[in-house]
């Protein structure tokens, strides 16, 4: 079968998606797929392999169209917006090319910190007490919160405020990355997250949960110099265990997504606490969720291949 993986993406999760996009596909070869690569250059051009398909962003994409049209299946290994939001989905659902993951719905909603978080509220998961804000806002500074954009990925963006000009300084930084802000209440709790993978035959289920070390904060810079540890499986008791995959699965059920999606949550000492969906989340060899499915037994070939299959029944 023949599998095009797209890495890349305009947004600045760029290089965190071209390792995905090598790990998948050096994993679907060694599973015996054909592979074809295209990389979304930083500014909206693509290319196959080392070749520029055209040198503005719509010549290249026709070109692309023409690799996509010959796939099986394309494996979106983007992060972010303009690939994980549902504009990749979109894509294949307009040219009818099975998709490996979350369609347009999953995505956007998956992409949206604060469209996540009141679907969680909705199905009786708990998410940080935050407001939305419009970026240039006035914000009165009256605890520490946490500042982070609406949409963007691997903690760009996000940072810690403990004082008004701390808050100033963070609601800038975040309104580079999008208009719409969240200002939430920090939570306390251990970090752990839980993968959960939607079958070929439909069946949907969580891998062992992974817990995040790290001597600070888990920012952008402790999430990609491997400094942070993670313990598989997480070191928890049944109910905990029970109460973070079940509302994993929930939320993935919720937002209706497909393929692989990584649940971020905080456990509390009142339960978990919903941090955040990733509906095309990191995917290198050493990546959190190839690291749970590992803990179940599935290795990263056989998860690549299973997406795949899950795709295109
Ligand atoms: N957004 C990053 C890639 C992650 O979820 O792993
Ligand atoms: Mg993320």
């Amino acid at each position: 079968r023949r599998i095009v993986v797209i890495g890349g993406g305009e947004n600045a999760e760029h290089d965190v998606s071209l390792a995905t996009a090598t790990g998948v596909a050096k994993a679907l070869h060694s599973g015996g797929f054909d592979v074809d690569e295209l990389t979304i250059e930083r500014d909206g051009t693509w290319r196959r392999g080392a070749d520029a398909l055209g040198s503005r962003p719509a010549d290249s994409l026709a070109g692309a169209l023409g690799v996509i049209a010959l796939a099986d299946a394309v494996f979106p290994a983007l992060h972010g917006p303009l690939g994980e939001d549902g504009t990749l989905a979109a894509l294949c659902a307009l040219t009818h090319t099975p998709l490996v993951g979350s369609d347009l719905r999953a995505g956007a909603i998956g992409m949206d910190k604060w469209a996540t978080k009141l679907v969680a509220e909705a199905v009786g998961i708990r998410t940080a007490p935050g407001r939305l804000v419009t970026a240039g806002a006035e914000v009165e500074f009256e605890s520490d919160v946490v500042v982070k954009p609406v949409a963007a990925g691997s903690s760009y963006g996000v940072a810690l405020a403990r004082d008004a000009s701390e808050l100033r300084e963070a609601l800038r930084v975040a309104a580079r990355f999008d208009d719409r802000i969240l200002v939430e209440d920090v939570v306390r709790g251990r970090e752990i997250d839980v993968a959960v993978l939607r079958e070929a035959d439909g069946r949907c289920w969580a891998a062992p949960p992974l817990e995040i070390h790290t001597d600070g904060p888990f920012d952008t810079e402790t999430k990609y110099d491997g400094s942070a540890r993670f313990s598989v499986p997480a070191d928890l008791d049944d109910a905990e265990r029970d109460a973070l995959t079940g509302a994993a699965v929930r939320m993935f059920d919720a937002l209706g997504c497909a393929g692989v999606a990584r649940v971020d949550f905080f456990l509390t000492a009142d339960g978990p606490v919903l941090n955040e969906v990733n509906t095309m989340p990191g995917m290198t060899a050493e990546s959190q969720v190839p690291r749970m499915f590992a803990a179940a037994g599935v290795t990263y070939e056989q998860l690549v291949a299973r997406l795949v299959d899950a795709a295109v029944v």
